[in-house]
C-alpha cells in the first residue's frame, strides 16, 4: 500500500521507526515533513497528508505529533477526510471497520514505539466493513456539504 505519512518536531524519531516498520512489511511510504527537530506548526503537516489521501496521491496517512490531535484536527479540515487518533489497537481496528477512517494519528509524547507499530499493523490489516456502517460514514459525509 502507498502510505503518506507526516508529522511535526515531536514526532521525529517515532516517525523514522514507523517508517522503517512500514517497509519492512512491504509498503510505499512517502514522506510529507517535517524532516528537522526545529519547532514547527503541525497544521502544514496534517493538511499536507490530508490532501494527498483525498487527491488519490496516497491510499492513507499517518499523522504524529505530540498528542495526535492537533494534526489530526488540521487534516480533518480538509474536505473527504477521516483522520482518528488511536492510542491502542482496539480504537485503531474500530476506526477502520465501522468509521472507514483514511488516516491514522497518534501521539509520540503517548504511545511508545511498539505499541505504535501494533497500532499501525492492526489498522492497515482491517477493512471496513460496510453496511450499516456505510450509511453513518456517508452523513458524516454529508455535514461537510452543509458548511460549502
Ligand atoms: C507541540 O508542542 C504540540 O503542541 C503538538 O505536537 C501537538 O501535541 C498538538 O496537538
Amino acid at each position: 500500500m502507498k502510505i503518506g505519512i507526516g508529522n511535526d518536531h515531536s514526532a521525529l524519531e517515532l516517525k523514522a521507526e514507523i517508517i522503517e516498520f512500514l517497509k519492512e512489511k512491504g509498503h510505499e511510504v512517502v514522506d510529507y515533513g517535517t524532516y528537522t527537530t526545529d519547532s514547527c506548526d503541525y497544521p502544514l503537516y496534517g493538511e499536507k497528508v490530508g490532501r494527498a489521501v483525498v487527491s488519490g496521491e496516497v491510499e492513507q496517512g499517518i499523522l504524529i505529533c505530540g498528542t495526535g490531535l492537533g494534526i489530526s484536527l488540521a487534516a480533518n479540515k480538509v474536505k473527504g477526510v477521516r483522520a482518528a487518533v488511536c492510542s491502542e489497537p482496539y480504537t485503531a481496528k474500530m476506526a477502520r471497520q465501522h468509521n472507514n477512517c483514511n488516516i491514522l494519528a497518534f501521539g509520540a509524547r503517548v504511545v511508545g514505539a511498539e505499541l505504535a507499530k501494533l497500532i499501525v499493523e492492526t489498522w492497515l490489516n482491517t477493512e471496513f466493513e460496510g453496511g450499516r456502517h456505510e450509511r453513518r460514514v456517508d452523513m458524516i459525509m454529508e455535514i461537510e456539504k452543509k458548511d460549502q
